[in-house]
């Protein structure tokens, strides 16, 4: 059986100028992660920057989302060649942002994940439930479609990791128990195994919403969590760093 590898990931969101490449610094200055994955995702006008600022460090870099089209007429996009151009080795896909604020559907994040895939990006795709689903007993069928709408078919363990976000988590201070986590990551895993067989096995799950060095910990005993992908606690290298060193220790 493959075991996933361990990733702690930053989305940086709309958030960051060239002044908080330092937090950079300062997270590169302390860190060492034996065992696992560190990433972050900036906005997109920092990628270069970033990758630049990692060079030859355990940190990798990521966009936040992609065009599902090479290059054209797309003004104000950005295509998986271009982000991979600029130094990045992974892209988020189908966060519930993008989902809510530009209606991307399942089938748009499908055909970016290909793009992405097509690129040599290491896909990122977030799935969860809002609190409505969730309170209608929705949860698992709401994740399920989305998994399967959204994960293209030609994936492996080393260029997918699937991010569950629940939407009611995200920036609220709210996280699920950690029973919640459990049933929906282990849903996930089994999703992945039975489509992906071995491949399934070692894809990287991670949770993400309100993650902070104070809950890591607990998050990352639950099993099949391996790793987070952490909003706001990623912005400042020493709340990131924590949560790094926790995953590290998990
Ligand atoms: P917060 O960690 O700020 O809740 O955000 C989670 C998230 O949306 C990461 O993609």
């Amino acid at each position: 059986m493959s075991t996933p590898r361990k990733l702690a990931a930053g989305n940086w969101k709309m958030n960051g100028t060239a002044a908080e490449l330092s937090e950079v610094k300062t997270l590169l200055a302390e860190q060492a992660a034996p065992g696992c994955d560190v990433l972050l995702c900036p906005p997109a006008t920092l990628i270069h920057r970033m990758a630049q600022a990692a060079e030859g460090s355990i940190l990798k870099v990521g966009g936040q989302d992609c065009h599902a089209r090479q290059s054209g007429a797309h003004t104000g996009d950005i295509s998986a060649a271009m982000l991979k151009d600029a130094g990045a080795s992974h892209v988020i896909l189908g966060h519930s942002e993008r989902r809510a604020d530009h209606g991307e559907s399942d089938e748009d994040v499908r055909a970016k994940a290909e793009a992405a895939l097509a690129a040599g990006l290491v896909a990122v795709i977030c799935v969860g439930e809002t609190l409505e689903q969730r309170e209608s007993g929705a949860t698992l069928d709401i994740v399920a479609a989305q998994l399967g709408g959204s994960i293209p078919d030609d994936v492996s363990a080393g260029t997918l990791v699937v991010a569950y976000e629940p939407v009611w988590a995200i920036g609220t201070g709210k996280v699920p128990e950690t029973a919640q986590i459990a049933e929906v990551h282990d849903f996930i895993r089994a999703r992945l195994s039975s489509r992906f067989g071995e491949a399934g096995q070692g894809v990287a799950l991670l949770y993400g919403g309100s993650v902070k060095p104070s809950n890591a910990a607990e998050i990352f005993a639950v099993e099949n969590v391996n790793g987070a992908l952490v909003g706001g606690a990623s912005l400042k290298a020493a709340d990131f760093g924590a949560i790094v060193a926790a995953l590290s220790d998990a």
